[in-house]
């Protein structure tokens, strides 16, 4: 049995219905009101050896008055599969012919699979994947076009858009994403945490740079559509890993004078990850705080999940790992006196004496669900939260720094280094500033990383009470 399956879940139900005429594939399809079918003719057995949870084995039978000239034998046999992407199902088509009572008999057979999750092969253990872009079955497209807004969502199995090359998003990036995680349950269920929250931040980025803004309802529809499409590649539960979700909102309507778009595409796409920094929690990063390079002006696009915002810290992050410094610590761009914010995610310092979460608040701050739900833990678990100013050198009194965000969940920072010249200096010169955090040994994890990795975690694996409605559930 592959991982993840139980003998409960080897269950195969069995209903059978008649369908009168089955004229075309396309229409079996709709009868199973299929939102995007993948039709295939294949004659590859039904089967393919992974664990069912439960499936749906229809027979259609059509009768129909026939002549033939085969001597009165029955023949027959399979003559056409029909593959339905998202249910996993497939129809084959068997006719008889009985040429003393001049009848021919079509039976169909669908015959589904509803997969599991965690049983998608991939090339490495779920714990190692990583946090690197997989193939997995389709993803879903939605497009806006002005005067007709949004089309039915799409399920489209290559990973490639043709775009017109006159695209905003091309010239003037005009474009945004969100990111997101799904996990496997004990029971087996898979869960989406906060998707609400993405969709209104996706919302207010589209506000920002002029993109027509995405309904929150939609927005979870497609995200449970994909999560469901691709549901064997969700990690199973206990191997620490989650289904990533990466709404992607982009002008692809062509304008060569500075504009917006009058054609939008939103895609939704979903591969398995792990770690976004090697060894996750039980590796500390050490972070370089960036003098040379700024992330967002104080009045810019950094409070939006812009692509820009990523551009631009290419350059900076490239140089940051070329150093040795896994993570980039942002300041402000007018005074350079302020923490921002990290390359890939938010900041959070604790003092453990007084029991404080500090992280900054700022304009030019990306806000971070991971960092609300932490708040939110933070003072569930008496913490006092102050969400301010932080001044660099603060740094001196934290305790504990975290890097927080969806892709990196809680990640330890053992320190943050203000090199003496930003391009000649290498880690572990003398002349630079080390804030070192941890207890004596800065790669020890420190007591409230661990409490609050450990509650999110529990949280978004339904091992502990969802007590702020934070899991959307995906039936598959
Ligand atoms: C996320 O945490 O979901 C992000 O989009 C950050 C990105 C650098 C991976």
């Amino acid at each position: 049995m592959m991982p993840g399956s139980t003998t409960k879940d080897a269950v195969m139900r069995v209903a059978s219905f008649s369908l009168l005429i089955l004229s075309s594939p396309s229409l079996v399809c709709d009868a199973f009101q299929q939102s995007s079918c993948i039709i295939g003719h294949n004659r590859h057995p039904v089967g393919t050896g992974l664990p069912i949870r439960s499936s749906n084995n229809h027979s259609l039978h059509t009768n129909a008055n026939v002549n033939n000239n085969n001597n009165g034998k029955r023949t027959g046999g399979i003559n056409n599969i029909i593959s339905s992407s998202n249910n996993n199902s497939k129809l084959y088509v068997s006719t008889e012919q009985d040429q003393e009572k001049e009848t021919t008999t079509t039976t169909t057979t669908v015959i589904t699979e509803k997969k599991l999750p965690g049983t998608a092969v991939l090339d490495k253990p779920w714990k190692d994947l990583g946090f690197e872009f997989r193939d997995t079955n389709a993803h879903v497209k939605l497009t806006w076009k002005e005067g007709e807004g949004w089309s039915k969502p799409e399920l489209v199995k290559e990973p490639y858009v043709n775009v017109h090359i006159g695209a905003t998003a091309l010239h003037y990036g005009q474009a945004c994403f969100e990111g997101l995680k799904a996990f496997t349950h004990k029971d087996g269920d898979v869960y989406c945490f906060r998707p609400e929250e993405n969709a209104a931040r996706m919302q207010s980025s589209c506000r920002r740079i002029m993109m027509p803004e995405v309904p929150t309802e939609m927005f979870c529809d497609a995200v449970k559509t994909v999560v469901r499409e691709n549901i064997e590649y969700v990690p199973p539960y206990g191997s620490d890993g989650a289904l990533y979700i990466r709404p992607l909102l982009f002008g692809s309507g062509s304008r060569i004078g500075l504009q917006p778009a009058d054609e939008y595409n939103l895609i939704i796409l979903a591969m398995p990850v792990a770690d976004y920094y090697k060894g996750g929690l039980s590796n500390p990063v050490d972070a370089l705080i960036i003098k040379n390079y700024d992330r967002a002006a104080p009045q810019g696009v950094g409070a939006v999940k812009v692509a820009g915002n990523y551009a631009a810290d290419l350059l900076p992050n490239q140089l940051s790992k070329q150093k040795g410094f896994p993570i980039g610590l942002y300041l402000d761009a007018k005074t350079q006196q302020y923490i921002e914010e990290f390359s890939t995610s938010n900041f959070v310092g604790i003092d453990n004496t007084n029991k404080r979460y500090i992280t900054p608040s700022s304009p030019s701050v990306l806000p971070s669900i991971t960092n609300k739900s932490l708040m939110q833990i933070a003072t569930d678990e008496g913490y006092t939260v102050e969400a301010r100013d932080v001044k660099l050198d603060e740094l001196e009194s934290f305790d504990e720094v975290l890097a927080v965000g969806t892709a990196v969940v809680v990640t330890p920072v053992g320190s943050a280094t203000i090199l003496d010249d930003c391009e000649k200096s290498t880690k572990g010169d003398e002349n630079n500033i080390v804030y070192e955090f941890g207890d004596d040994h800065h790669d020890e994890l420190g007591e409230t990383t661990k409490t609050l990795y450990k509650i999110v975690r529990e949280i978004q694996n339904g091992e502990r009470d969802d007590i702020h409605g934070w899991n959307m559930k995906v039936d598959y």
